[in-house]
């Protein structure tokens, strides 16, 4: 099985369904490792509980960097091939992408490459949307920018607000997540078509700055 790290930031309800989908005999990843920057998140007891090894490391009054490193160094040493970011709010330093290129996976609540950053939910109900939804990406330096692995739709409904719309989109997430990081680690995906989509983006960058 593919060894997966995850990172959460709080209440871990994609890391949760990570988890629970890899009791499936059949399912392709182990969870090894649950990683958080922030001590007391919902989450961590939530996979202690589970059996699940955890690292806590607050990334207060460290640099961006420090704390990549203590991450990724922690992360190494459990043997995870895969880091799956699932709620982890923190903008990851360049070098540390750098370091796992087409084997960081993030979770987004929007219809990428609509609506990257925050308040996403709001911002589809402003612009009139009629539907919303969540993508499954690769992690490259630009904040969620990498290549999309798959997306859900969700109908947006009279009357929703941005609470309700949330619920209802974690709802596709917690489906989502498990079946994209499952095909992507048994490379149902190219391999070469990662790294060449990894590239582009990091080429398209240079370019514009
Ligand atoms: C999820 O909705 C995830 O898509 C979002 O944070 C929530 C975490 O919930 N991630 C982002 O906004 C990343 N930019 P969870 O901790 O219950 O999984």
């Amino acid at each position: 099985k593919a060894r997966i790290a995850i990172l959460i930031s709080g209440r871990g309800s994609n890391m949760a369904a990570l988890l629970y989908a890899a009791k499936d005999p059949n399912c392709p990843y182990e969870v090894v490792l649950v990683g958080s920057n922030v001590p007391d998140a919902e989450g961590l007891k939530l996979a202690a509980a589970e059996g699940i090894a955890t690292l806590a490391h607050s990334h207060k009054g460290l640099s961006r960097e420090a704390h990549d490193d203590i991450m990724h160094q922690a992360i190494s040493e459990s043997g995870a091939e895969y880091v799956v970011l699932a709620g982890y709010m923190r903008i990851l330093s360049d070098g540390f992408v750098g370091k796992w290129p087409g084997r960081m996976l993030n979770i987004h609540p929007s219809l990428l490459p609509k609506y990257k950053g925050l308040d996403t939910y709001q911002r589809a109900l402003d612009a009139g949307d009629d539907r919303a939804g969540c993508s499954v990406h690769l992690v490259t330096p630009e904040l969620d920018d990498g290549p999309v692995l798959g997306q859900t739709e969700v109908a947006i409904v009279a009357g929703d607000n941005a609470d309700s719309l949330a619920e209802r989109i974690l709802i596709a997430e917690h489906q989502l997540y498990p079946s994209i990081l499952s095909s992507y680690v048994t490379l149902e995906a190219d391999p070469e078509w990662i790294l060449g989509q990894v590239r582009e983006r990091a080429l398209a960058l240079e370019e514009t700055h």
